[in-house]
């Protein structure tokens, strides 16, 4: 099983960026932490972080043809991007939308989500741990659907 991690504008800044909203965390130890997780259910990863809306785009129909589902951060392309909706149903891989604040708490900009109404699941609000938790919701889903256990 193969699961794409993206992340979608200025999280790589994550570590320095308003750390009393995102946490202190960076990238890098995020994807650390995805990666003992996957290794935990069996899972392998690859991740694609960029601020460039095209280049996700890119990203996200190249990469459905080798892998089985998506876990995304989209950032504030969540609340503005038709096309990354688009992209996401028209690649057929499911994806889960995760988020380390809860947008829907927020400023009233952030409660819209072009993608959240096509997800498989949305996790907002736990940190770091929204990643977590998406992936191993996305896995058990995965394994599910090829017949797994579950
Ligand atoms: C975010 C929430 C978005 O509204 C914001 O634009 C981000 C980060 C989150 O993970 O909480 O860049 O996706």
């Amino acid at each position: 099983m193969r699961i794409a991690v993206v992340h979608g504008p200025n999280l790589q800044l994550l570590g320095r960026r308003e750390p009393e909203i995102y946490g202190i965390a960076t990238l890098a130890e995020i994807n650390r932490g995805l990666e003992a997780l996957a290794a935990e259910l069996g899972a392998e990863l690859e991740f694609f972080q960029s601020n460039s809306e095209g280049a996700l785009l890119d990203f996200i129909a190249d990469a459905a043809t080798r892998v089985d589902g998506f876990l995304a951060n989209p950032g504030a392309l969540t609340h503005t991007s038709v096309a990354l909706r688009d992209a996401a149903v028209g690649v057929g891989r499911p994806f889960v939308e995760v988020h380390l604040s809860n947008p829907a708490g927020r400023e009233p900009f952030r409660q819209q989500s072009y993608l959240a109404g096509v997800a498989l699941g949305v996790v907002a609000g736990f940190g770091a741990s929204s990643y977590l938790l998406g992936l191993r919701g996305l896995v058990e889903h995965l394994r599910r659907g090829s017949g797994g256990t579950g």
